[in-house]
């Protein structure tokens, strides 16, 4: 059964119980990295991947957890951050041509503008470690038959996370391991956040023991370590029928 729940609450540690007992952590999303354009985007305060009260089967009562409206606030104005280049080709990389256009826009932290091309793939730099927090916005597409994230080792994978829109008719989540190219046992998730045609947010959470997941701020799964050094695991593949607006992560 999945609980309503905040993130920004949680981490901003104001007085959300915290029942999924994600920590807490000043400031926000440090380091999380939104393209610098907003496809799509709906109006501050409405975050596109955020659920209508009551959307989800077996969600808690709208105020329970209470979003404080504008948590998630929409795109910097320009000019919001100092020190943003200033246009495509700006601050060309070092031993490059800078001609306009030559490079993608930047994000407000130099990170790649979305929309970003699927599969994609985003570099863990020094692997996973405990109180890291991966954020991907994305869409999904319509008509929608699956998406995946896969944590890799290597060839392995250590945490597959793929939601299945039509598997003999039933949504279903499906988490494994590949190792040495055979899948493990799978663990299987009935509640189903996702929706053909709609924004979503995935946060995943490494702790200790465990990945834990929510979506669109409601926690949703836990998928405890079979790949215990985490340090190991320094990509995610993101792949399968979705748009992808930003991948990024950052630690709480
Ligand atoms: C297989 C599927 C893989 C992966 C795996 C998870 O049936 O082909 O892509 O999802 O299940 O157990």
């Amino acid at each position: 059964m999945a609980d309503r729940f905040s993130l920004n609450d949680a981490l901003a540690g104001s007085g959300n119980p915290n029942p999924q007992g994600w920590p807490p952590a000043a400031g926000g999303y440090p380091g999380a990295s939104y393209p610098g354009a907003y496809p799509g985007q709906a109006p501050p305060g409405a975050y596109p991947g955020q659920a209508p009260p009551g959307a989800y089967p077996g969600q808690a009562p709208p105020g329970v957890y209470p979003t404080a409206p504008g948590a998630y606030p929409g795109p910097p104005a320009p000019g919001a951050y100092p020190g943003q280049p200033g246009g495509p080709g700006a601050y060309p990389p070092p031993g490059q041509p800078s001609a306009p256009g030559a490079y993608p826009a930047a994000g407000p932290f130099g990170t790649p503008a979305g929309p970003l091309t699927v599969p994609y793939n985003l570099p863990l730099p020094g692997g996973v470690r405990p109180r890291m927090l991966i954020t991907i916005v994305g869409t999904v597409k319509p008509n929608a038959n699956r998406i995946t994230l896969d944590f890799k080792r290597g060839n392995d994978v250590a945490f597959h996370f793929n939601p299945r829109f039509n598997e003999d008719q039933r949504r279903v989540i499906v988490c494994n391991s590949k190792l040495d190219n055979m899948w493990g046992k799978e663990e299987r998730h009935t509640f189903f956040p996702f929706e053909s045609g709609k924004p979503f947010k995935i946060l995943v959470l490494a702790e200790h023991d465990h990945f834990k997941v929510a979506v669109n701020d409601v926690h949703l799964l836990q998928y405890n370590h079979r790949v215990k050094n985490l340090h190991e695991i320094n990509q995610v593949g993101i792949s399968g029928d979705l748009n992808l607006t930003s991948a990024s992560h950052s630690m709480i």
